[in-house]
């Protein structure tokens, strides 16, 4: 726990960067069974959200498990805090102005709630979406050979085989994964933003193309300096 450390504030507001962008952070939560489709959805809402010039990013468990947090297990203890840090990467995204999707199976309701607390505490919009889907069908569509695995007893602590999933009881959305197509689940959740009025219903403004960046050629005498430099070996 880190002690005598004071909040270095800044000048540029959270409202300032969402004029300057032409959005706002929000947090999209998608919680369900492995093989449910969450990074699925989520790269589909990423596409819709980019058709409508929104930025967005998306916070996938497999690739921030292969980085950030490639320290931690699948223990109750690790995944809680591998939600942890999930949120507090998402707040300061969104505190950017970003559209967040996190693609995390985040099982217990505990968890998910510590994720809706710190984003309350923030003051940014947190939409917890339950991607639901029956067991069996998660289990059959077996995208990376996981549940395979969990069944045999090589991968130990699988969420809805010898871990458990709590569903959420009260999720903004929820999708079913089994019934509604890709598109239609992204489609949900993209309504849902734009009827709450977290993204605009007006398409945004073209952005103009950053100028190349000039580099201005050295002056002559720094050539010159630059010569006399023995090459290094
Ligand atoms: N309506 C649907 N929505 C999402 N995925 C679907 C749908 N119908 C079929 N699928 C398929 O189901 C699989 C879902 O896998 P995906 O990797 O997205 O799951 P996940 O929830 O991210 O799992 P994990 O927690 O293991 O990362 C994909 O192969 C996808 O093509
Ligand atoms: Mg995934």
């Amino acid at each position: 726990m880190s002690t005598n450390v004071v909040w270095h504030e800044g000048l540029i507001t959270r409202e300032a960067r969402a004029k300057l962008l032409g959005q706002k952070g929000a947090t999209v939560w998608l919680s369900g069974l492995s093989g449910s489709g969450k990074s699925t959805v989520s790269v589909e809402l990423e596409q819709q959200l980019f058709a409508k010039k929104v930025l967005s990013y998306r916070l996938d468990g497999d690739n921030i498990r292969q980085g950030l947090n490639k320290n931690l297990s699948f223990s109750p203890a690790d995944r809680k805090e591998n939600i942890r840090r999930i949120s507090e990467v998402a707040k300061l995204m969104c505190d950017i102005g970003v559209v967040v999707t996190t693609a995390f199976i985040s099982p217990y309701t505990e968890d998910r709630d510590m994720a809706r607390e710190i984003h309350k505490a923030a003051s940014i919009p947190f939409i917890e979406v339950f991607v639901d889907c029956p067991l069996e069908v998660a289990e059959s569509r077996d995208p990376k050979g996981l549940y395979k695995k969990a069944r045999s007893g090589e991968i130990k602590n699988f969420t809805g085989i010898d871990a458990p999933y709590e569903k959420p009881p009260s999720p903004e959305i929820t999708l079913d994964t089994s019934k509604q197509t890709i598109a239609e689940c992204a489609a949900v959740i993209l309504t849902y933003l734009t009827e709450k009025g977290l993204i605009s219903s007006e398409p945004k403004e073209e952005a103009k193309p950053a100028k190349e960046l000039e580099v201005a050629p050295a002056a002559p005498a720094a050539e010159a300096e630059a010569e006399k430099v023995p090459a290094a070996v």
